[in-house]
């Protein structure tokens, strides 16, 4: 393992730069660090890093010019703290997308252990760790939006054009489209009227909890003196709860349908109805995530150090 105090970055070829950086921070284990020293603020690399690693470390000057720039660089996430799924996910979308590809729930039910999260998937703690550390080399999530980095207004906004719109436009497409499919098939394949009632039921609920979260939450985003503790607590609270219904039944769709699986006599309306419902599934999926893990902490975070501020 590649462990360096200080690397001088001025003697290093510049193509090889941020790579050999790079190769240094991948090597630390969580809770070490290492000083990069340049003759020019290095603050690209910060950005670099937060767009490729994730907020997995922290970044603090110990000398800031005119002549040399020193920063201590340390990766976060130390043995003294117990993760959960959900924060892990978070902080680094390359083990999101480890979790996502071993079928660990890390939106919805993203408030477990490592260890937890690994039995039920059949898996010891290890072996998931193993997994994780392995992400860490696989290249950087430059692909992938930076989340957690965004400013939490501006992540609101987000979550209401891409996720609340996706839910607008396609949930009453799949609401017709069940509804169809049941009266065509409903005789040969009775699951699909108890569907076609429960997606009903699902959106009905949906449409209501983003109204919510746009009217009295979001705002607060762009607001921040209008903070009440408690209420958003509450708010959050409630709306965390709203997700796991969610989440539940988006399994029981599963389950009624068998893991969407399309009987030999399905027509295209049928067959496109399982398409779109999987994709919705999806979307739901990360749109909890980014609620849960990133957004929902972040409010309750600035909500506290407003009151430390006041
Ligand atoms: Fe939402
Ligand atoms: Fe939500």
């Amino acid at each position: 393992m590649i462990k360096t105090a200080i690397l001088n970055v001025t003697t290093i070829e510049p193509r090889l730069k941020h790579p050999t950086i790079f190769e240094h921070f991948d090597a630390l284990e969580g809770g070490e660090s290492f000083i990069i020293l340049n003759d020019h603020d290095p603050r690209p690399l910060y950005y670099q890093l937060l767009g490729e690693r994730g907020n997995i470390f922290t970044w603090e000057y110990l000398e800031s010019g005119p002549e040399w720039w020193r920063v201590n660089i340390a990766k976060t996430g130390g043995q003294s703290k117990q993760e959960t799924v959900g924060e892990i996910a978070a902080a680094d979308m390359r083990k999101a997308e480890v979790f996502k590809k071993l079928g660990i729930d890390f939106c919805c039910g993203g408030k477990v252990s490592l260890k937890d999260a690994a039995a039920t998937v059949g898996l010891s703690e290890d072996a998931l760790r193993d997994e994780l550390a392995k992400s860490e080399t696989q290249g950087n999530v430059s692909v992938h939006l930076d989340f957690n980095g965004w400013d939490i207004s501006f992540l609101a906004d987000y979550i209401k054009n891409i996720h609340h719109g996706y839910i607008r436009e396609f949930g009453p497409i799949i609401e017709q489209l069940a509804n169809k499919v049941a009266s065509r098939h409903g005789n040969e394949s009775p699951e699909l009227v108890a569907l076609a009632k429960n997606t009903h039921d699902f959106m009905a609920d949906l449409y209501q909890h983003i109204e919510k979260e746009e009217e009295l939450l979001f705002p607060i985003t762009k607001d921040l003196a209008s903070l009440e503790e408690e209420e958003i607590n509450r708010i959050i609270h409630e709306l965390e709860h709203e997700h796991e219904d969610a989440g539940a039944e988006l399994v029981n769709f599963r389950k009624i349908t068998s893991d969407y699986a399309l009987p030999a006599h399905a027509c295209n309306s049928y067959s496109y109805l399982y398409d779109r419902m999987k994709a919705f599934e999806q979307d739901l999926f990360q749109h909890i995530h980014l609620e849960n893990n990133i957004l929902f902490p972040k409010v309750i975070d600035l909500c506290r150090e407003q009151l430390h501020v006041n």
